[in-house]
């Protein structure tokens, strides 16, 4: 099953991080989300366990604001028992249910496997597995479209040689520092699933330059010094260093849609701005003249 996505799609992993019920904080975060479930992206991207649980807390709340026409417009994906780390069937379908009660919804368009790192491949794929309860919540409806969510390319593609997916996430792998997703992306698209590349600023770096962190981590100083010399290259061609990260993910044929964290208040303007950027094609070779990034992430392990 093919979804009907926009080129974006809004993320809210750090969304009402640490506000409290009814406090100021969750407030100001209910405000964001309700902006986003307004906006003319199709989709907003949400876990169980994001933020705590309180990004879907935060979202419920919205969208008991913004009414009927949105409660269809959120993805989410089910996450393993915080304490146990257990992540069969029956967890799957706990965690489901926790993220409908949040979002005060019956039925998600799209609900992904997150961050299968407690489980073994064998336990996912096997009877009373996590893939069993997804492909069960496909059936009886719960979900229009199951999908992968992960980093490790190698892990989600033998996730995908079992072609139960109707879609996929990968994040922080197919950047101006790292395509290491772009085969995986091509293959998946050619079997038909929604391609959904996340954290096209590597969750900070190319959206705020040298200083900030990639893929969730401190950034060596080999890579920040690259991403000071594209900052250059940007400035040259009269650019940003967001807008030409940003339409480095867009201009891919194989994504469908690429997904953006935007929590923070003067984001989803910031990215509309950048969305309506045009960045010259003159750049694509001038960044590509600085020649391959040094690595930022080491996915050996999974190999
Ligand atoms: N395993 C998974 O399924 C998985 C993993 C990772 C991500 N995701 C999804 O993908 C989404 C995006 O990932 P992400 O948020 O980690 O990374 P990202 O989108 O690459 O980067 C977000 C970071 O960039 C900053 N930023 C955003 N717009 C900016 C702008 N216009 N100017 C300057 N800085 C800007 C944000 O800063 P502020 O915080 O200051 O706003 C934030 O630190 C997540 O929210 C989540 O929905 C899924």
């Amino acid at each position: 099953m093919t979804l009907n996505v926009s080129p974006l799609t809004l993320g809210t992993s750090g969304l009402g991080r640490n506000s409290l019920r009814g406090s100021a904080e969750e407030t100001a975060a209910v405000h964001i989300a309700v902006d986003l479930l307004s906006s003319e992206h199709t989709f907003v991207d949400t876990s169980n366990s994001y933020a705590g649980g309180r990004s879907e807390s935060v979202i419920g709340r919205a969208l008991r604001q913004v009414g009927e026409e949105s409660r269809y417009r959120v993805i989410s994906k089910v996450d393993c028992d915080p304490e146990t780390g257990a992540f069969g069937r029956d967890r799957v379908l706990r965690s489901f249910d926790e993220t409908k009660a949040k979002l005060g919804v019956d039925r998600l368009p799209l609900l992904h496997f997150h961050d299968p790192y407690s489980v073994s491949f064998e336990e996912a794929v096997g009877r009373r597995g996590a893939l069993e309860a997804l492909i069960e919540l496909r059936e009886s409806g719960q979900v229009d479209a199951i999908g992968i969510a992960a980093g490790p390319v190698p892990m989600i593609e033998r996730y995908l040689q079992t072609q139960v997916f109707d879609a996929v996430l990968c994040h922080n792998r197919y950047t101006l520092v790292d395509q290491s997703a772009a085969s995986m992306f091509a293959a998946a698209k050619e079997q038909g699933l929604t391609v959904f590349n996340a954290a096209p600023f590597g969750s900070g770096l190319l959206a705020k330059g040298p200083g900030s962190q990639y893929h969730y981590a401190p950034a060596s100083e080999e890579l920040q010094a690259w991403v000071a010399k594209a900052i250059d290259v940007c400035a040259e061609h009269e650019v940003t260093l967001p807008a030409v990260a940003l339409h480095f993910s867009l201009r891919n044929a194989n994504i469908d849609s690429t997904i953006v964290g935007v929590v923070s208040p003067g984001r989803l303007q910031q990215l509309n701005d950048l969305h309506a950027e045009v960045v010259p094609d003159e750049v694509w070779g001038a960044i590509a003249a600085l020649g391959s990034a040094p690595a930022a992430i080491d996915d050996s392990q999974y190999r």
